[in-house]
């Protein structure tokens, strides 16, 4: 269903009855009361309320955030930067320590504006608040926060804003909503996208891969596909809403389909996607190394709207270390996959996550990563110093590596890696490119900024009409990350 059509259902819903069982109709209700309540309190207030959204992690979380402030724009809240607002959420990430610092940091800091004003509301919402220790701590020490609720049941924000808003607008006690898991997957709920001509579309959810290092599957739950179908009808609707390309959104989109009562591969799935009219490019993310199939190469290779990119977490080189982290590849195995899809997609741009400091990491280990990265030649890499995560096999492992030994190899995997990709963009300089128009560039107002399907980024002399459109640009100069262009008139 598209806005307008939710828009609809949503105004003709008659609050003087009980909530309907239906969850899509029951936020629906919830959505109507608020805005309600919303329109007497801007009478009240002479103001229109604000709400302020921060994401930390990855797509999945930007994706959720795109649907809460969808609900909370229904309702009628404005958005906005600023903290100073009537409703703060942040949705969390807790992959890594310093995801969940930072949102402590960011709550304490809220106390002050709180106390200026007294009926601002304070959510949380995301991976962190699916581990108890989190929320305990949160009871025990954030008591200025009102509403926190799980990965699994972000759907029902209206219904807990109601609950806390209109039911019980005087009580300090938390309202605190996390589920487990859920086998749910809740369809035609608003959304506001961040951008209007692309967008992430969830293919799945969760993850069931255990890396020994990884707290995603534990704060994700297991992993559930969406029926094709739906994934399709989407898209659709975002195509005649202006969108141009998707990114398919899974922790493993190689895996997808499998549960499906009628099972369909992810490779059948990106044909069925490629076929919708007016969709110029799909990319993807994340593609685990030990499930994708040939049947995918072949896909990608004779695509016309694959975009000639990969991401392929390789975390690391060595065979010894990949078998304890529970990767289920050698280095060989990753080596040889890097080379068939090579040989079938010659131009392809290959991406990576790589971890250093897994516990028991030796230098020889070390060397083999730095080997992969060498023999791959990675386009860019995103590089991780290992994070503990309680509660993850490899928390409970004693050879921790002493945080000097992972800071100086870190330096030297960055180093390379920088290396190589500024090697890299030298390659394509000269060349001429399809460049979707994303935005004007934040430092030279002359400038327009976008990306090449090899999802480089090129910054060209331009004007805000080309937002949202592909034209062609010659790469004039590479800047190491990034290149400088000139546009081609066609
Ligand atoms: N599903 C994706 C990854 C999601 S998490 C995949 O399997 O590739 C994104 C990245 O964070 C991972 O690829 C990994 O490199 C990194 N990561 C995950 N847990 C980590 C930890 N405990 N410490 C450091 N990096 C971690
Ligand atoms: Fe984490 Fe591994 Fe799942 Fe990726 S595949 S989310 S790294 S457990
Ligand atoms: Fe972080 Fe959750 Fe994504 S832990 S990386 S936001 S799935």
């Amino acid at each position: 269903m598209d806005y307008l059509e939710i828009e609809e259902k949503v105004a003709k819903m008659d609050i003087t009855l009980p909530p309907p069982e239906p969850e899509a109709d029951r936020q629906y209700y919830f959505i109507r009361k608020l805005q309600l309540w919303m329109e007497e309190k801007k009478k009240e207030l002479g103001r229109p309320l604000t709400a302020c959204i921060t994401t930390f992690g990855c797509q999945m979380n930007a994706r959720d955030s795109e649907k809460i402030i969808g609900i909370m724009e229904m309702i009628g809240y404005e958005m906005t930067d600023s903290e100073e607002a009537d409703f703060v959420l942040y949705n969390t990430c807790t992959v890594r320590e310093n995801a969940n610092l930072k949102v402590y940091g960011r709550l304490g800091q809220l106390k002050k504006y709180k106390k200026k004003n007294p009926h601002m509301v304070i959510a949380l919402c995301g991976c962190m608040m699916q581990e108890k220790v989190v929320v305990d701590k949160i009871k025990q020490s954030y008591r200025n926060v009102d509403i926190i609720f799980g990965t699994h049941n972000i759907f029902k924000l209206a219904e807990l804003l109601s609950l806390k808003l209109l039911d019980r607008p005087e009580s300090k006690k938390m309202i605190i909503d996390i589920w487990d898991g859920t086998t749910e997957v809740v369809e035609d709920l608003p959304n506001e996208r961040k951008y209007s001509f692309k967008s992430g579309v969830n293919i799945m959810f969760g993850c069931n891969n255990f890396c020994s290092y990884c707290i995603v599957p534990y704060v994700r739950g297991r992993e559930r596909s969406r029926e094709p179908e739906d994934i399709i009808a989407e898209i659709e609707c975002m195509v005649k809403d202006g969108v141009v390309e998707v990114m398919l959104l899974g922790q493993n989109v190689n895996s997808y389909g499998k549960t499906l009562e009628h099972p369909v591969s992810f490779a059948q799935l990106l044909e069925r996607v490629e076929k919708i009219e007016g969709l110029e490019r799909i990319r993807f993310m994340t593609s685990h190394p030990k499930d994708l199939s040939d049947e995918l190469i072949e896909v990608m290779a004779k695509s016309q709207k694959i975009c000639k990119q990969l991401h392929l977490p390789l975390q690391s080189g060595s065979t010894r270390l990949l078998k304890d982290m529970n990767r289920h590849y050698t280095k060989e195995d990753y080596l040889f996959l890097v080379e068939k899809i090579r040989r079938a997609i010659p131009d392809i741009a290959l991406t990576t996550d790589i971890i250093v400091g897994y516990p028991g990491e030796t230098e020889q280990d070390f060397e083999e990563t730095l080997d992969v990265v060498r023999k791959v030649e990675y386009d860019s890499a995103f590089t991780f110093i290992y994070s503990k995560r309680t509660g993850t096999p490899a928390a409970a492992k004693e050879d921790q590596v002493p945080q000097n030994v992972v800071k100086e190899r870190f330096d030297r995997l960055l180093e390379l890696v920088q290396d190589i990709s500024a090697k890299k963009t030298q390659k394509d300089v000269g060349t001429i490119q399809q460049i979707l128009v994303e935005e004007q560039n934040q430092h030279d107002a002359n400038l327009m900024t976008g990306r090449t399907g090899r999802n480089y980024l090129v910054h060209f002399p331009g004007n805000k009409d080309l937002i949202g459109k592909l034209v062609s640009v010659r790469l004039v100069e590479s800047k190491g990350f990034y290149y400088m262009g000139e546009r081609i008139e066609e």
